[in-house]
């Protein structure tokens, strides 16, 4: 009975009474209880890293390769973001910041502009490891935090936070309500669209004859995704396009069938400054409808950013 009353109840993404309190009174941004992680967690993340590493050497880009080694990640426990950070920092100013759940979306760009990003800390349930909708640890910090050691790829991000700065600009020049409430969420949909198919789904074209690797997240934290991304013959892959992108509905619960792809980060990063030039331009005013949403507190975010202005 002593053993199961000491074991720790868990941080799983189904299950998390640490993470349901948070919510409850409403805290965001939260620390990682590290104490709570059960063995099943750790199991979780070791056969999801374990699994990982003959992939990614094979279809991961070169500077995502680079980054996961100088983040010495423990390929047998939960990382502590602590330590995560201990690495990232002192390389582009990047931290991982935990969260509770979801962050609105003016609030998410806007902590990648300080440098922060928001960090999921709960792990999916070891039973399911193929299958997740919504981000957790893996997905975050095996995912996504990798490319954050990169500087060019780190500025983007930051460039992209400072788009969502000048969308709050611009509405607060908006004096109709109801058209204000229209123009946001046209250009929250392109900013979300932007994001999907570069920093979640992105793929870039290897400068050494090696072919596509990828950069993307969703794809970087997929065992099947990965080497479906670049070896199915049925995906499309196209060289990025800005007006394509924008206007191009995404869907979440499948693998993607439509990838881009983009030459560097450089390539990336330009591309940002001209979504954001498009945005002063009003391009990005009537964006094609359909997918993603926009949430209600997506868009409270923006509003709320752009009427403390
Ligand atoms: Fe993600």
């Amino acid at each position: 009975m002593a053993g199961t009353q000491t074991e720790p109840i868990g941080l799983t993404t189904t299950r998390a009474p640490f993470i349901e309190q948070a919510q409850a009174s409403g805290q965001l941004y939260i620390h990682q209880p590290y104490e709570l992680y059960s063995e099943a967690n750790h199991d979780a993340w070791r056969r999801l890293f374990g699994r990982m590493g003959e992939r990614w050497q094979r279809y991961a880009n070169e500077r995502f390769l680079e980054g996961i080694a100088s983040l010495c990640l423990d390929a047998d426990r939960v990382p502590r973001l602590d330590d995560v950070n201990r690495f990232l920092h002192p390389l582009t100013g990047f931290k991982a910041k935990p969260v509770s759940g979801y962050v609105p979306s003016f609030l998410f760009f806007d902590c990648l502009r300080n440098r922060e990003f928001p960090t999921t800390i709960t792990i999916r349930d070891g039973r399911t490891l193929d299958y997740l909708p919504e981000p957790d640890i893996f997905h975050d910090i095996a995912g996504h935090v990798p490319m954050h050691t990169d500087r060019a790829f780190a500025d983007t991000l930051v460039r992209f936070g400072d788009c969502a700065h000048t969308a709050a600009e611009l509405a607060a020049g908006i004096r109709d309500e109801a058209e204000r409430v229209r123009r946001v969420t046209s250009i929250t949909k392109a900013m979300a669209r932007f994001f999907w198919f570069t920093i979640e789904f992105g793929l870039m074209q290897s400068r050494d004859g090696k072919g596509l690797k990828a950069y993307g997240s969703g794809l970087l934290s997929s065992y099947g995704e990965l080497a479906h991304s670049i070896d199915a013959a049925d995906v499309q892959r196209y060289p990025i396009r800005l007006e394509w992108v924008i206007n191009q509905y995404f869907e979440i619960h499948h693998y993607q069938p439509l990838l881009f792809v983009v030459d560097s980060f450089d390539h990336l990063f330009e591309l940002v400054v001209e979504l954001e030039r498009w945005m002063k331009a009003g391009k990005l005013d009537n964006v094609s409808p359909g997918e993603p949403a926009i949430s209600e507190a997506d868009l409270a975010s923006f509003l709320a950013a752009s009427t403390a202005r």
